[in-house]
């Protein structure tokens, strides 16, 4: 696996919350979580032929394969990601689900991946916004377009807005409430805001990740969810 500059956050050594636990905290924090992935998941299959193989980026504990898996028999995944820890809970939903046969887990980096390895269409979900923008959300971007072929689609999620302006301040000061009135307790949700999710996540502006799409060579990109700061976008590879 190479050392990969463009990583900012390890799952491994910092998590922003301890791996066991993400299955569940996502649910609570990320709005609509299970949703977004039903959504994603049309939104895909509304441009992906039965037969494709879906790169996906941040793999996580599996979720993706999860939702899109057992609905599409003749996709297979190839899913990336850097953290040993997260990947081990990824292989136990995945089997717990029957779908082993449909995906190849890899621990590592797009860019670790085969040149000749090529793909019918990508998802990178809560990943890039962990990385800053010097560079390394462009360098992700690019990486992944160069892996898709000609017209399959990407889709994105990640966290965006402008820390610090009106909009994204009213936005999070409602956000908050959302783990609140599913019963997580004030100091933890202050805790997580402040202190994880503020400063892990590299939030840009929507017009910022749009213009980074477009450099990195995806167009047609329209707006498909928006849940506080977390927004997900779909296009093609140019
Ligand atoms: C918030 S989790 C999202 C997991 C899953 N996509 C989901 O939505 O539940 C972010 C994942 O991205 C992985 N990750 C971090 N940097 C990455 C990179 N540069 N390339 C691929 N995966 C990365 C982390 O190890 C972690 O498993």
């Amino acid at each position: 696996m190479t050392n990969n500059p463009q990583t900012t956050v390890s799952f491994d050594k910092k998590p922003p919350v301890k791996v066991e636990e993400y299955d569940k905290s996502i649910r609570l924090f990320c709005a609509a979580y299970e949703e977004m992935f039903r959504i994603s998941h049309s939104c895909l299959r509304a441009r992906i032929q039965k037969d494709a193989k879906l790169l996906i980026v941040g793999a996580g504990t599996g979720m993706e394969v999860c939702e899109f898996g057992p609905l599409n028999p003749g996709w297979s995944f190839c899913g990336v990601d850097p953290s040993e820890d997260m990947l081990k809970l990824a292989t136990k939903n995945i089997s717990k689900n029957n779908l082993t046969n449909q995906i190849e887990l890899k621990k590592g980096y797009v860019d670790d991946l085969e040149d000749s390895e090529v793909f019918d269409g990508a998802t990178c979900i809560l990943v890039m916004h962990f990385l800053k923008d010097d560079g390394g959300k462009l360098a992700l971007l690019k990486s992944i377009c160069k892996r898709l072929k000609r017209g399959t689609p990407f889709l994105l999620i990640d966290g965006h807005g402008q820390p610090g302006s009106m909009e994204f301040e009213e936005i999070k000061a409602s956000w908050k409430q959302y783990p609140i009135i599913q019963g997580v307790q004030i100091e933890s949700m202050e805790n997580a805001f402040e202190e994880v999710i503020m400063k892990m996540i590299r939030f840009v502006p929507e017009s910022r990740i749009l213009e980074l799409l477009s450099t990195a060579g995806f167009t047609g990109m329209f707006k498909f969810y928006s849940g506080f700061l977390y927004g997900g976008w779909i296009g093609y590879k140019a």
